[in-house]
């Protein structure tokens, strides 16, 4: 079992990183093989909306989102880290996520894969939905989110959470519950149902309608059985 925990705080050793490296370490502990990326130093460019994804089922962009995709693609489970910056995950979380999603919402690429969602700020207004926006964004992709934490600094410049031994324990226990769920490969009938009835009939109509814009997405789905030819 592989997870990746990505930390996309400004600040390395920050306690975003904290957060996420504690999820990881209870991870490893219980038997899974775990990689740490710290996004923040990475080169990550805008999203521009070329639509090269949906039209060849890759991005375009050949910069230091390509390695963070192939960990993720390859992992079973992601821990997904961010501050909570202006009441918002952060700018490194969001380029992530929107160059990810053409690329592997459309094509459900995170299918069999399980997630938490992390997030941390100065206070807990938005925090905790800020940590379930994160994790909600696998399950867009077709996965499923395990759990999410929001959690506290103490202070900007403190590397301590509030109540940081209880946090700490929360944490363990989300990890545990995200080996778990991968472990046992967890049906979360729930979050397949919403998905069945409010995403997936919206998205295949409009590849069915787009599909000579994008006739990559439409063979995609029609070799998978998800529209009918
Ligand atoms: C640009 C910026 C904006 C921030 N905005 C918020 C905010 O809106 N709400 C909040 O609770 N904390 C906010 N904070 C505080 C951080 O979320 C907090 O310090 C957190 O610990 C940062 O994560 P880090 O320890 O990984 O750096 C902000 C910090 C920065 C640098």
């Amino acid at each position: 079992m592989k997870i990746v925990g990505i930390s996309t705080s400004a600040r390395e050793k920050g306690n975003t990183s904290r957060l996420v490296r504690r999820v990881l370490e209870r991870l490893a502990a219980l038997g899974a093989q775990t990689e740490f990326v710290w996004a923040g130093g990475k080169t990550l460019e805008y999203c521009t909306a070329c639509e090269y994804c949906m039209t060849h089922g890759a991005c375009i962009k050949k910069d230091d989102y390509q390695p963070i995709l192939k960990s993720v693609l390859e992992a079973d489970g992601l821990v997904l880290g961010s501050p909570n910056y202006a009441f918002q995950m952060s700018a490194i979380m969001k380029t992530i996520y929107e160059r990810s999603h053409c690329l592997l919402y459309y094509t459900r690429q995170l299918a069999g894969k399980y997630a938490l969602g992390i997030a941390v700020g100065g206070h807990r207004f938005e925090t905790g939905k800020i940590a379930k926006t994160i994790a909600q964004g696998v399950w867009l992709c077709g996965g499923y989110y395990s759990g999410y934490l929001g959690a506290v600094s103490v202070r900007r410049d403190d590397l301590r959470l509030v109540d940081e031994d209880k946090t700490f324990s929360r944490a363990d226990k989300l990890a545990e519950k995200l080996f778990s769920d991968i472990k046992n490969s967890r049906p979360h009938r729930l979050q397949r149902l919403i998905r069945k009835i409010f995403l997936y009939p919206q998205v295949a109509g409009m590849v069915r309608n787009n599909k000579d814009k994008y006739p990559y997405l439409y063979n995609f789905y029609l070799d998978r059985k998800w529209l009918k030819g």
